[in-house]
C-alpha cells in the first residue's frame, strides 16, 4: 500500500477557456476566429460547464475527490478596461460555494493562458509588455479577492514558462511540448514574475498563493547532464527558483523531452505516443516534482496538473498510477507534496483542438451530456483509500 497521508488533498483540474464556451471577449477567442487564424478549431461552446459546472463538480465530488481546481476568467470579469461585471464575479462566487456545498475544496486560478482581448492589444508590444500590465492584473486581482473568501490556495498564474514561450515565437501551444522549445521571452518572464508577486500582496495572508509551472521532464543522454540543466533552466527550472518564497509551488508534468549535446533529439523509435504526440513517460511527474524541490527546497509543492491524452482509458489509468507511484518515491525521499490533481476533469478544448482527450468524463460535444471513464471511479477510489492499495 501507498500512503500519501491524511492531509494529501486529491483532485481534478480544468481551466475556464478550456471548458466554459463562448469566451468571447478573450485574446483566444479573437485568435480563433482571425482571418487565415493558425488555430485549427475554435472552442465555440466548449464543454458548456460555463451552464454546466454544478453536475461536473458533482461527478467529481461522487466519485470521491475532495478538490475541484478551476480558473476564473479576466475576460469575462474585466470585458472592458475597468468594467468590473458584478455578475461575472457573482457567478464565480456562485461556483465556490457549489464546490464548498458538496465538500469540494475550491482551488482557483485567476489567469490561465487567456486575457482580455483588450489587454493583449494593448500597449507596446502588447499584453505582458505593456507598461502598465502588472498594474492592469493587480487591478483585476483587487477586483477578484472579495469572492474568494473561504478560498484556501489560489493560483495567480498557470505556465507561466508557456506563456513566455509563445510570446517568444508566437508558436501555438500545440506545437510546445515535447520538443525543441525557444527560450522564453525573458521580458513576458519578468513581467509576469512582476505580475505575480503584486497579486500575491494584493490577496495577502487570507490565501495560500503560488503559480503553476510547466516542468518539463528534460532528461540528459548519457554525459549530457549539464547540457539538460543549462537547456532548462530559462524553460521551466527559474519559474520554479523564483517560487522560493511562495506559499506552494505548484508542479505540473506530462512527458519528457530528451536531451542530447545539440539540444533536444527525439523520443526513442518505437516510444508509444500519446494523442498529443507526446511520448508516454509517467516518470515526468516525480521528475517535475524533484526539479521543483531542488530549485525551491522549502516550498511545499502541488501536483496542479498531470494527466493523458488517450482514447484508451485502460491505459490513462496505468499512467496516472506509474505517475503516483513516482511521486511516492520522490515523497519518501522527504519533499512535501501536498496533492494531485489530475489534468482533466473533462474531455475539453485543447488549445486548437477538442482530438486528444484528457478527461476522466467524456463529453459529447452535440448535447454535452457527460459520461464518466472508468478512470474517474478508480481515481475515487484511490482518494478513498488515500493512496494506491492494488485497485485496477
Ligand atoms: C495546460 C493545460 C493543457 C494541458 C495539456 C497544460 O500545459 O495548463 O491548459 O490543456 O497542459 O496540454
Amino acid at each position: 500500500m501507498l500512503h500519501f497521508g491524511e492531509d494529501f488533498v486529491w483532485g481534478a483540474a480544468t481551466a475556464a477557456h478550456q471548458v466554459e464556451g463562448n469566451n468571447v471577449a478573450s485574446d483566444w477567442w479573437a485568435r480563433e476566429h482571425a482571418a487565415g487564424s493558425p488555430v485549427a478549431e475554435p472552442s465555440l461552446d466548449a464543454c458548456d460547464s460555463f451552464h454546466r459546472y454544478p453536475e461536473d463538480m458533482r461527478l467529481l465530488a461522487d466519485a470521491g475527490l475532495g478538490a475541484y481546481r478551476f480558473s476564473v476568467e479576466w475576460a469575462r470579469i474585466e470585458p472592458e478596461p475597468g468594467r468590473i461585471s458584478r455578475a461575472m464575479l457573482d457567478h464565480y462566487r456562485r461556483m465556490i460555494d457549489t464546490a464548498l456545498g458538496l465538500g469540494l475544496e475550491p482551488i482557483v486560478t485567476l489567469h490561465h493562458f487567456t486575457a482580455p482581448a483588450w489587454f493583449a492589444r494593448g500597449g507596446p508590444g502588447g499584453g505582458w509588455l505593456a507598461a502598465d500590465a502588472t498594474e492592469r492584473f493587480g487591478d483585476y486581482v483587487g477586483a477578484v479577492a472579495p469572492i474568494l473568501s473561504g478560498v484556501s490556495r489560489v493560483c495567480t498564474i498557470n505556465e507561466p514558462n508557456m506563456v513566455a514561450l509563445t510570446h517568444a515565437e508566437g508558436v501555438s501551444f500545440g506545437e510546445l511540448q515535447a520538443g525543441g522549445q525557444p527560450v522564453p521571452h525573458r521580458g513576458v518572464a519578468e513581467a509576469l514574475l512582476g505580475a505575480h508577486r503584486t497579486a500575491r500582496a494584493v490577496l495577502g495572508p487570507a490565501h495560500r498563493t503560488g503559480w503553476t509551472v510547466a516542468t518539463q521532464a528534460f532528461d540528459p543522454e548519457p554525459g549530457c547532464e549539464q547540457a539538460a540543466r543549462d537547456y532548462g533552466y530559462l524553460r521551466d527550472a527559474w519559474y520554479l527558483e523564483v517560487a522560493a518564497d511562495d506559499d506552494w509551488v505548484g508542479v505540473q508534468a506530462y512527458t519528457r523531452t530528451r536531451i542530447g549535446p545539440d539540444g533536444p533529439v527525439p523520443a526513442p523509435e518505437g516510444a508509444e505516443r500519446t494523442l498529443t504526440g507526446w511520448e508516454y513517460w509517467p516518470d515526468a511527474l516525480a521528475e517535475g516534482v524533484r526539479l521543483a524541490h531542488r530549485m525551491a527546497p522549502g516550498t511545499p509543492v502541488l501536483v496542479t496538473e498531470n494527466g493523458i491524452a488517450t482514447a484508451d482509458d485502460r491505459r490513462r489509468i496505468d499512467y496516472t498510477r506509474a505517475a503516483l507511484a513516482g511521486l511516492h518515491a520522490a515523497m519518501a525521499e522527504g519533499i512535501t507534496v501536498e496533492g494531485y490533481l489530475h489534468w482533466s476533469l473533462l474531455d475539453n478544448y485543447e488549445w486548437g483542438s477538442f482530438a486528444p482527450t484528457f478527461g476522466l468524463v467524456a463529453v459529447d460535444r452535440e448535447t454535452f451530456a457527460r459520461t464518466p471513464k472508468p478512470s474517474l471511479a478508480w481515481l475515487g477510489r484511490v482518494a478513498r483509500n488515500g493512496g494506491l492499495d492494488g485497485e485496477d
